[in-house]
């Protein structure tokens, strides 16, 4: 009898030991950015960081980052960002904690912009749990998937990112249904969610995030 295929070795997991002291005593506000594939969290995000000098990190930039340091995991990590899936909670949080420390060690770091996190309701309890409680969600709401889906082609033209094809795209939409939405309720229910219209100009969508941000800043 045929042996069956074998499934794909799980990813290497390495946690590290990443000492929080610094980042914790520093308490600077700390922004999650949400919404779905191409909602505007990146664009955005620069013109955040140009007004308010916040420290943007963005999760898929630092995964991206990660599997082409050709670490370990970096293949693994590879198909499953091509395949639209999430990969493992700990990995993203591990990455996020070690350039969160990096950036307080610089004194001038204001606040964190964290980009594409929470994507999963536990991702943003673990976050709070082991680093600090978020100030403000911002989610990004484009209610056309055509929207977004007319956005990843246009830019796939130039992005140069493997998951910017229909295939990908598809099931980053399906991912983000699944996994994200839940995380809108969540945040919601607790009072800190700043649901923002994307599907406008990025000027205008810009008018409404600093209006949330300063509101959240005064608090
Ligand atoms: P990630 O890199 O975060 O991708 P994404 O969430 O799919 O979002 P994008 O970066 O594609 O879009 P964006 O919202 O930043 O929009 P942008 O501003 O670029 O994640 C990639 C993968 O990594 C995930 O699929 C997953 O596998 C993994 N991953 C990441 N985080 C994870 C986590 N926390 N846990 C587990 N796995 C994780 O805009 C898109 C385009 O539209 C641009 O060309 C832009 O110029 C244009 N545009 C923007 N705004 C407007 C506007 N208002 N009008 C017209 N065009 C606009
Ligand atoms: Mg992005």
């Amino acid at each position: 009898m045929a042996a069956a295929a074998a499934a794909p070795a799980p990813p290497v997991i390495e946690r590290k030991n990443i000492d929080l002291t610094q980042l914790k005593a520093a308490k600077v506000p700390i922004f999650f950015i949400v919404g779905g594939p191409g909602s505007g969290k990146g664009t955005q995000c620069e013109k955040i960081v140009a007004k308010y000098g916040f420290k943007h990190l963005s999760s898929g930039d630092l995964l991206r980052a990660d599997v082409e340091s050709g670490s370990s995991r970096g293949g693994q990590l590879k198909a499953m960002m091509e395949a639209g899936q999430l990969v493992p909670l700990t990995i993203v949080l591990d990455l996020i904690k070690e350039a969160m420390v990096k950036a307080v060690q610089d004194k001038s770091c204001n606040g964190f912009l964290i980009d594409g996190y929470p994507r999963e309701v536990q991702q943003g309890i673990d976050f709070e749990n082991e680093i600090q409680p978020s100030t403000l969600v911002i989610y990004f709401d484009v209610t056309d998937e055509k929207t977004l889906i007319e956005r990843l082609l246009k830019r796939s033209q130039t992005s140069g990112r493997a998951d910017d094809n229909m295939e990908t795209i598809s099931k980053r939409l399906q991912t983000f249904k699944a996994a994200t939405a839940p995380v809108v309720d969540h945040y919601k229910n607790s009072g800190k969610l700043a649901r923002i219209e994307a599907n406008g100009t990025v000027d205008a969508i810009f008018i409404e995030v600093c209006k949330h941000i300063d509101n959240a800043l005064q608090k």
